[in-house]
């Protein structure tokens, strides 16, 4: 029970690892709040989770001050965690750098790179009030080892590691840990359509060879949102079983 009483964010926790995020920080006793553009889902994971939802567009910056006003009236302003887990993290790939389309690297940009930077935004003065709030980024380590036909996405993981940097180093004064965890390919809804060929690479490759089941970085993540935590701000973590090591 590392998060007992801790109010906890999660955004893009209708379906896939935000889901199973969700369902890992309740096991430890987190109170959560969800949030998603997919507001039935959403809604369902949410009910039998025993938290609230909020629908969020992280593209559209009015939406995410709302939700940071929904949240900061369920908590009392007190917020201890932030997942930014939210992204467009599927159907994406499988496309060399010279056949994007300019709309899907702009939208892809603004969920995943600006949505992260709002979205943190919004909740730091209540990740600040609680005393210790901690921030994890859910980056890929798509950005690590350079993973091709993919760049747009990977770009905007390599933004969320970088600014992962950058804001422990912002908001360390006032006691906010941010980290990034970084997994490789997971067995999640979004990565149905990601060739065979592919998982296979990642699944030999690994130092515990197999598929990976979101489920399995749960309890890390955990961890970073811990009071415990504060040492490692700034770290990104690779969470993929020992496919790249960081
Ligand atoms: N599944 C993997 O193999 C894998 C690997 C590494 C990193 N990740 C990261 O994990 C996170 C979750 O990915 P996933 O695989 O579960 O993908 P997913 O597509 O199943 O989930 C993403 C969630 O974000 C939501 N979302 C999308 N656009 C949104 C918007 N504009 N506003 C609010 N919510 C929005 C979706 O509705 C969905 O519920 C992403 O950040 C992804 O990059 C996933």
């Amino acid at each position: 029970m590392m998060l007992k009483g801790r109010h906890i964010l999660v955004t893009g926790a209708a379906r896939g690892l935000g889901a199973e995020i969700a369902r890992g920080l309740a096991g430890h006793g987190a109170r959560l709040i969800l949030a998603d553009i997919a507001e039935d889902t959403g809604r369902s994971t949410a009910e039998a989770l025993g938290a609230s939802f909020h629908r969020v567009d992280l593209g559209d910056p009015a939406s995410i001050t709302e939700l940071g006003e929904a949240v900061a009236a369920e908590t009392g302003g007190a917020l201890h965690g932030l997942v930014n887990n939210g992204a467009i993290a599927t159907g994406i790939g499988g496309i060399g750098f010279e056949d994007i389309e300019i709309d899907s690297w702009d939208l892809v940009q603004r969920v995943n790179v600006r949505g992260t930077w709002l979205m943190t935004r919004a909740a730091a003065p209540m990740l600040r009030v609680s005393g210790s709030g901690r921030v994890v980024n859910v980056a890929s380590d798509t950005a690590l080892w350079g993973a091709p036909n993919l760049l747009s996405y990977v770009a905007s993981k390599g933004a969320a590691i970088a600014m992962t940097r950058s804001l422990a180093r912002e908001l360390g004064p006032d006691r906010v840990g941010v980290t990034a965890v970084a997994p490789g390919i997971l067995t999640t809804e979004s990565t149905d359509y990601v060739p065979e060929a592919r998982h296979r690479h990642y699944a030999e490759g690994r130092a515990v060879p197999g598929p990976q089941h979101p489920g399995e970085i749960t309890d890390t993540i955990a961890f970073l949102l811990s009071e415990g935590a504060l040492t490692l701000t700034g770290q990104v973590l690779p969470v993929n079983n020992g496919f790249v090591f960081n």
